[in-house]
């Protein structure tokens, strides 16, 4: 095997650390380094158990300051670049749509350049791998899945602004012959979850008995994928997908929003020797997000038949392992809702 040395963009953050585990254990003798701005959804403990790895450099930064990634890429001369590092919350996108913009879209336009920059007289074995959402497809209806050729129609800032980042990796890709791949992927749930995002969101709140807030009509449907399973699925398609390609990448899990959060207290009531029925009680309907889309799921038909890729576990297992996570991981949790996220979760809920 080749020695190897990756860029991983945004491993401090949820899905990230688990990338960032992954590859640090899985492969000793790549180098892999981590960059991240280190932001409210940031956190190193998060990657506690593999910091003092020898193939593991950590470097704080941000992929909007050219001079910085210039930097960085000149003193790694990195083989490849895996990125995830985004504004990931479509509640905040709302509220602040030029953050994403800056992050998502003028961030990766940057860490295209540098890699574009670096490999522009040697792109043998190299490649820029940008991980994205379903959610750049919009919304669906009761019936139908996305595929690889679904036609692109972002309909929350978020999505748009990840929308806007794919288009410009692959006209990088067009233009420059720059050697990409992208994946698509629906919602990730699992360890390390910030409790902005519904799953931890409900689990941290069944524990401090506060409502439950479920958005509208509480059947908005999403797929729900564990998120060490998205990890495999990225380390398949970072080393045998094709340059230029796409893969969808889900769980085949499809929830309504009020079937998940009934699921959540049923497990949590287990969890907590509370009796049946108990958590159900904190369950508040609340008012809808603007521009909510209805549904996502996907056809994951490629990435199982071109890759071998499948995920591992079930629904109910993974939730029932998430919760347990978030009950033994206590400390993780308090460190993390403090300060900026109380502000937040203040203005969001009032
Ligand atoms: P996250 O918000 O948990 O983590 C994002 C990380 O990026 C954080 O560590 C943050 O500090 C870092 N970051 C933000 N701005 C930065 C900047 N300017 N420079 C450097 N680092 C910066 O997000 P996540 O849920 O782990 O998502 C990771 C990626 O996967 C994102 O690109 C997201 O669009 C995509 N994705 C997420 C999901 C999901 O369900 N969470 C599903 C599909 C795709
Ligand atoms: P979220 O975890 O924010 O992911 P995304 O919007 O990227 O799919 O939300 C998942 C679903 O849960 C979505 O339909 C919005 C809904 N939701 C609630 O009903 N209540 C909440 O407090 C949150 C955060 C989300």
């Amino acid at each position: 095997m080749t020695k190897s040395t990756l860029l991983i963009t945004g491993g401090a953050g949820f899905i990230g650390s688990h990338v960032v585990r992954l590859f640090v254990n899985k492969y000793p003798e790549y180098r892999i380094v981590n960059l991240d701005a280190l932001t409210y959804a940031g956190n190193l403990e998060n990657l506690r158990d593999v910091e003092y790895a020898p193939n593991y450099t950590f470097e704080k930064g941000d992929i909007t300051d050219t001079p910085f990634l210039q930097t960085l890429f000149e003193k790694y001369r990195f083989d490849g670049v895996i990125h995830l590092a985004a504004e990931s919350h479509v509640d905040r996108s709302i509220s602040n749509p030029e953050s994403f913009v800056e992050t998502n879209v003028l961030g990766t336009v940057k860490l295209l350049n540098a890699a574009r920059n670096l490999w522009k007289n040697d792109r043998e074995g190299k490649r820029f791998y940008q991980v994205s959402t379903d959610e750049v497809y919009g919304s669906l209806g009761e019936e139908g899945y996305f595929t690889e050729e679904t036609r692109y129609d972002p309909r929350s800032p978020y999505s748009a602004s990840k929308a806007a980042s794919d288009h410009f990796v692959r006209a990088y890709f067009h233009t420059y012959n720059l050697p990409v791949v992208l994946s698509n992927c629906s919602n990730n749930y699992g360890p390390n979850h910030f409790p902005e995002k519904l799953i931890p969101l409900i689990i941290n709140n069944i524990r401090e008995g506060k409502p439950l807030p479920v958005y509208g009509d509480g059947k908005y449907t999403r797929d729900w994928l564990w998120v060490k399973d998205h990890a495999s699925a990225i380390d398949a398609i970072f080393h045998k997908g094709r340059t230029g390609e796409t893969y969808n990448i889900g769980g085949n899990n499809e929830w309504k929003n009020i079937d998940l959060v009934e699921k959540l207290c049923d497990i949590m009531d287990e969890l907590l020797g509370k009796p049946p029925g108990a958590s159900r009680q904190l369950i508040t309907f609340v008012k809808d997000r603007p521009g909510h889309d209805r549904r996502y799921a996907i056809d994951a038909t490629k990435i199982k038949t071109e890759l071998g890729w499948e995920p591992s576990i079930r629904a109910e297992e993974g939730f029932r392992e998430t919760a347990k996570w978030y009950l033994e991981n206590e400390a993780w949790l308090q460190h993390v809702v403090s300060g900026e996220y109380q502000r937040f979760y203040e203005q969001q809920y009032r």
